[in-house]
């Protein structure tokens, strides 16, 4: 039994039905009730069962009785995939209170409420299961234009390291999906974004990304194997390496050339 924020396109739905194929029931949640209804249908095509439930993943409320809704239809909720995101570019000393307000609400705030909602009742179920949390490659390696997202999928990979943690002794699983490119609506975020929250002046244009843009329907299944091994980081572009390591031999030449 399993539960997909995000799951009304790119990664979410290929997590939702890569997890039904699995023979999981599933709940889907997002903000695009058109999208989920596609989800659904794709999922029922092929024999599987699927439940949506609009959900903004921003609103602690909603996503409270999500959890109701989601233990009531499954009975028991063994996999939370807390997928939801936005993302979001241009300078952070041209960034507008709102644009923070937005991404750090569905980026971080939306696993937070995922954890604060599902975890208890997951823990209560004494049957272990795994949560998991998409961060990107930008909470890895910081890229100049992209702070606001790099601040917020940066923050999920700290929390997402710590949760393996915590849920270790009661045999809960995490993984922290990090990928590069992946070829979803990610670039068209703006259309999810609330009107309370938008800005007067149009978002700045998307920066290029390097390495290779994967099929969603490939994260998926790297990320249901990482599920099933229980491994903690699901890293699913090799073109991450090179930029990983220069990170990490600046922070040991840091500790090298420290002074006095
Ligand atoms: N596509 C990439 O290149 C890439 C790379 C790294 C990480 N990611 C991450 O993958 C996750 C999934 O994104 P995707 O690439 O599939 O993009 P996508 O835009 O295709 O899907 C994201 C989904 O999240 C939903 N959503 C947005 N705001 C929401 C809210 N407030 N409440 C509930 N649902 C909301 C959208 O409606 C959409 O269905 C995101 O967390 C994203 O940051 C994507």
């Amino acid at each position: 039994m399993g539960v997909v924020t995000g799951g009304a396109s790119g990664i979410g739905r290929s997590l939702a039905e890569g997890l039904a194929a699995e023979g999981a029931a599933i709940v889907v949640a997002d903000v695009d009730e058109a999208g989920l209804s596609e989800t659904v249908k794709r999922i029922e095509a092929r024999g599987g069962r699927a439940l949506a439930v609009r959900t903004d993943v921003s609103d602690r409320a909603q996503v409270q009785a999500l959890a109701d809704r989601a233990f009531s239809a499954l009975g028991r909720v063994h996999v939370l995939c807390n997928n939801a995101g936005v993302a979001i570019w241009g300078g952070l000393e041209t960034a507008t209170h709102r644009d923070w307000e937005w991404t750090l609400g569905v980026n971080l705030w939306g696993v937070i409420h995922g954890l604060e909602a599902f975890l208890p009742r997951m823990i209560a179920q004494r049957e272990g299961g795994h949560v998991v949390n998409t961060a990107s490659m930008a909470g890895l390696i910081a890229s100049q234009g992209l702070g606001i997202y790099n601040t917020s999928k940066y923050a999920v990979v700290g929390l997402s390291e710590t949760l393996a943690k915590d849920l270790k002794s009661y045999g809960i699983g995490v993984s922290v999906l990090c990928p590069m490119g992946v070829a979803t609506q990610i670039r068209a975020s703006e259309r999810n974004r609330p009107a309370k929250l938008r800005n007067e002046t149009p978002a700045p244009a998307p920066v290029d990304l390097i390495g290779r843009t994967l099929d969603p329907d490939t994260v998926a299944a790297m990320t249901i194997a990482a599920i099933k091994d229980n491994r903690l980081y699901v890293i699913t572009h090799e073109e991450g390496l090179e930029p990983l390591r220069r990170r990490f031999q600046r922070l040991e030449q840091a500790i090298l050339a420290r002074k006095p």
